[in-house]
């Protein structure tokens, strides 16, 4: 056969993607499998069976990430690599990440079915904790593997309970390796990632296939607030020192300025109130921002102008502040020849396609530093994701899987 009338097996896709939404699998048809939880560890023992069964050469480094390797005809050259991850919000659904990680899957099988000798070695990934909702933050292991993160940073991290740390759940399932988690340990050529889109664009214009041009910069914060506690009933209200209210305010800053400034998203998603009583004045809270623009520069300045306001909001209200700056990732660029290709084999394929951007973070955010990157996206229905009812047609998945397919076979040939 032709190799350009090669396609994936579109079965047996689906049935993988309906065996691992089992695992972790929720009443109401989503999934809870964070990183370093038991449900993690069934998934990766299922993926390391998988990979097994391709023939692949299995490596597991220090964050947990796995990788499975297809040796090609000319191991020297540098590698090509794809993947995603497995693991979800809490809860999450059945195709963020997994898709990608078993579209990589399916692409193996297919080209070793079809016996095609490649002339790069081909690498599939499962990165370890890319969403972040559990042990904050997101992209853990792809963030350490490029050097935005530390291991040390990585492994202290607490869970959202502030229960146990991310090294001690890794280690507690198995999943810490020894293999130095760092691009350096590895010659990589170009990297595709397929995801959902997670926005409504495809969806609502009828398109098959996207591809974006980048990523947008992801910067998250952390801010913890103090009140004084006091009985609500005899306490009068002027003179509070009230936690909560001092936040409902600073939520609007961040609405506003998010307003104000433009071409920018921010967002406070999480948030925890001490005692947390409906008849005790609240005395701490912490809460997140979330902020994510084209322009990192941008960003920054409205994450000042609203720090500027919180801290005038906590003087008024006589809540002391403290604000951490978590996490970040600067704007993503893609490689403008890989970008071409997906539209090109999107294009071959005979599937219609459009230009975009990503305003959700990958793991490509992490690796397009220090290789060539690109991705894939197939519709969101309804733009849903991050819910349990998250969905894509498995037809659009096999498309957008037939789309890595010859991306990756031209990339590695
Ligand atoms: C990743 O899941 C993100 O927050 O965009
Ligand atoms: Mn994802
Ligand atoms: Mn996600």
């Amino acid at each position: 056969m032709d190799v350009k009338d090669l396609r994936v097996n579109g079965k047996r896709l689906q049935e993988s993607l309906e065996i691992m939404a089992k695992i972790g699998g929720t009443e109401n048809n989503g999934v809870q499998r964070c990183a370093a939880t038991d449900e993690d560890k069934i998934a990766r023992d299922l993926l390391s069976k998988w990979y097994k069964e391709c023939g692949c050469e299995l490596i597991l480094d220090e964050m947990g990430n796995m990788f499975a390797i297809r040796k090609g005809k000319n191991p020297e050259l540098g590698a090509v690599m794809s993947g995603s991850h497995a693991d979800t919000q809490r809860p999450g659904g059945r195709f963020d990440g997994i898709l990608g990680v078993l579209a990589a899957l399916e692409v193996m099988r297919t080209i070793n079915d079809n016996h095609i000798e490649l002339e790069r070695d081909l690498i599939i990934t499962n990165w370890t904790n890319e969403e972040g909702g559990w042990f904050a933050p997101a992209c853990m292991g792809s963030g350490v593997w490029v050097g935005n993160l530390t291991k040390e940073f990585a492994y202290a991290r607490k869970d959202r309970d502030g229960i146990s740390t991310f090294g001690e759940e890794l280690e507690r399932i198995g999943y810490k390796g020894t293999y130095p988690c760092s691009y350096k340990a590895w010659n990589i050529d170009a990297a595709y990632e397929l995801h959902i889109e997670q926005g409504p664009q495809l969806y609502d214009e009828k398109l098959q296939i996207g591809v974006p041009k980048g990523i947008l910069c992801l910067h998250w914060y952390d801010i913890y607030l103090e009140g004084t506690a006091n009985q609500v009933g005899p306490t009068p209200m002027h003179g509070r020192n009230d936690a909560l209210l001092a936040f409902s305010e600073m939520n609007l800053v961040v609405n506003n300025v998010t307003h104000q400034m433009g071409n920018m998203v921010g967002t406070v998603g999480e948030i925890q109130n001490y005692p947390n009583s409906r008849n005790i004045i609240p005395s701490k809270v912490h809460f997140t921002v979330d902020i994510r623009s084209w322009d990192d520069e941008h960003a920054q300045k409205a994450w000042e102008m609203m720090k500027k306001e919180f801290e005038i909001i906590a003087q008024r209200r006589g809540c002391p502040i403290r604000t951490e700056e978590t996490w970040k990732v600067e704007h993503a660029p893609f490689d403008a020849e890989l970008f071409d290709r997906v539209i090109q084999t999107a294009d071959e394929l005979g599937y219609s396609s459009k230009r975009m951007v990503s305003g959700a973070g990958h793991d490509m955010s992490e690796v397009n530093k220090i290789t060539r990157g690109a991705m894939i996206f197939v519709p969101s229905i309804d733009g849903r994701s991050h819910v349990e009812c998250e969905d894509t047609p498995y037809e659009d998945c096999e498309r957008g899987t037939n789309v890595l397919l010859h991306c990756l076979i031209k990339s590695a040939s």
